[in-house]
């Protein structure tokens, strides 16, 4: 079978070759598509390919027409909004993603621009500690789990919500549960965010929120920028001149926020959070796992539609 890694963002040189290792000893062809800047080269590459591998990129219906020997399309990450699952489903493609492959490598970049902010960029101002201080974490799944250890590690104390989760289990990690986004925002300094992209939870973080924020709030954005409400975000820059905004992506509105704020927000260019080796590795090689074992024993343990 034909494996494809197709990567707008390329993994690690170091975990694609266990990829192909791991993929080749089963038999398996592996052929890499990486840093491609156009749309014609990932359909031009999928034409044969009985088995997909992406991070971020699309596939759409387009990708999928494309590619009439696809049996199976791996997110290797956690999100898979950049996957058209009613496309995936109308076509008998089978979708799945690699969750918490990547999550200790998002919770690190969420703390290392924390850092960075509370220490003013570096710029030999004063700066704040995160000692002492409360954090939430909206959303208590893979990457929150880290938030949370990581937190402990400097003194802070953690608060989540995640209609999902028994508070119990919040509980035992030594969380402090909320009932309601009101309560989390209302108690915490920072928040954190890790949810999914979806119907849901699109543009549902914005003005009524954030307002509830104590003084010097900072919002940490490591999972998608479509769920901020960046009207309402822009709406409550405009009237706190306390609150901060790291994201590991550009919102829509970066131009705004350079011309009015500046030194109240910290943007990635590209999306970081799980550009690490080690969950590179991790991700890429659960995704041919997955792959192999599927096409041995149909097991779809791990999939999405
Ligand atoms: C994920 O959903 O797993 C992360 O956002 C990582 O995305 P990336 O593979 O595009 O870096």
């Amino acid at each position: 079978m034909k494996i494809l890694l197709a990567t707008e963002k390329p993994f690690s040189p170091a975990a694609v070759r266990k990829m192909r290792e791991l993929a080749e000893a089963e038999g398996h062809q592996f052929v890499t598509l990486e840093s491609y800047t156009s749309i014609e080269e990932l359909l031009h590459a999928v034409a044969d390919a009985s088995a997909l591998i992406v991070r971020s990129d699309p596939v759409t219906a387009q990708v999928l027409d494309a590619a009439p020997e696809l049996k199976l399309v791996v997110r290797a990450g956690a999100g898979y909004d950049n996957i058209d699952i009613k496309a995936c489903t109308a076509r008998n493609v089978i979708a799945m993603n690699t969750p918490g492959q990547n999550s200790n490598a998002v919770a690190e970049l969420a703390f290392l621009m924390m850092l960075y902010m509370a220490r003013s960029g570096f710029a030999g101002k004063w700066g704040t500690e995160l000692r002492g201080k409360s954090i939430g974490l909206h959303g208590f799944g893979n990457v929150s789990r880290f938030m949370n250890q990581i937190a402990k590690g400097f003194g802070m104390k953690v608060y989540a919500y995640d209609p999902y989760v028994e508070e119990n289990e919040m509980k035992q990690s030594g969380v402090i549960p909320c009932k309601t986004p009101e309560e989390l925002y209302s108690n915490c300094q920072y928040v954190s965010l890790h949810i999914p992209l979806n119907n849901k939870t699109r543009k549902s973080i914005g003005y009524e929120l954030l307002k509830l924020m104590p003084p010097e709030a900072v919002l940490v954005n490591t999972a998608r920028k479509e769920i901020i409400d960046e009207d309402g975000l822009l709406k409550i820059f405009d009237e706190r001149s306390d609150i901060k905004y790291l994201s590991d992506i550009e919102p829509d509105c970066k131009a705004i926020f350079e011309q009015k704020y500046s030194g109240r927000f910290l943007f990635t260019a590209k999306k970081m959070g799980a550009q690490t080796e080690e969950a590179n590795t991790n991700a890429g090689i659960a995704a041919v796992k997955q792959i192999i074992d599927y096409f041995k024993t149909g097991n779809d343990k791990f999939r999405v539609n």
